[in-house]
């Protein structure tokens, strides 16, 4: 794999950028939307209460914005090119549930309820996907979905993910008691060129 880290990509209707202080903020008060968060956030349920305190928030945003060129990380703030807005979040990263094999990651993304169902997420994913595979040389993407979380997984089977038919995994997330069902995919290299 070659560790290019972020690099700013530009499709129709986006610009992928490296992720600085400015639009934190407003990442993390979207982030804070329960529909966005419950299948998205699996940080330890004991800290729930300071998630939602920016103040406390500030500083884990500024040590990740402070990591955010190093040559590992692949995490893009994703704007608007018509007004600016930053609308979302994508990234691929090394899970250690999930990536149980070299050369493979996981992937993440979050998008402003006001902007979703319009195709952006797609636009952003295939360009993240795109400079993965054929820039960073990642061989496969290997990710979950709650099976409730139906707009997640349609979007992976939208982009080519294929769902592994024989086995599910629970996984726990910060805002719901218990564990929740979920889809096992993977997305190939090789399968998604052709
Ligand atoms: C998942 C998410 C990123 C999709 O963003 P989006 O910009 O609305 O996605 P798109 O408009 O590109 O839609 C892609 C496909 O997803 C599916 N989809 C999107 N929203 C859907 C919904 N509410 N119900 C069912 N399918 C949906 C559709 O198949 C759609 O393709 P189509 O329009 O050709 O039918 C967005 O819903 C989100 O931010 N969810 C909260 C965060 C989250 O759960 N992250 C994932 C954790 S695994």
């Amino acid at each position: 794999m070659n560790l290019l880290g972020t690099k700013e990509i530009e499709t129709d209707r986006l610009i992928l950028k490296i992720p600085t202080m400015k639009e934190q903020k407003i990442l993390w008060e979207i982030l804070m939307i329960p529909e966005v968060n419950r299948y998205y956030l699996d940080i330890n349920k004991k800290f729930k209460d300071r998630l939602l305190n920016w103040e406390i928030q500030k500083k884990f945003y500024e040590e990740k914005v402070n990591h955010a060129k190093d040559k590992d990380k692949f995490e893009w703030s994703i704007f608007l090119k018509n007004n600016g807005e930053c609308i979302g979040q994508i990234n691929s990263h090394i899970s250690s549930k999930e990536c149980d094999e070299e050369n493979t990651m996981s992937l993440g993304w979050y998008f402003n309820p006001k902007y979703q169902k319009r195709g952006y997420a797609t636009e952003a994913a295939l360009a993240m996907i795109n400079y993965m595979f054929n820039e960073v040389n990642l061989k496969k993407y290997k990710t979950s979905a709650a099976i409730p979380n139906i707009a997640s997984w349609k979007l992976m089977e939208k982009l080519g993910f294929i769902r592994d038919k024989n086995k599910t995994i629970f996984n726990e997330y910060t805002f719901i008691d218990e564990p929740v069902e979920s889809y096992i995919y993977e997305l190939n290299k090789d399968k998604y060129s052709k």
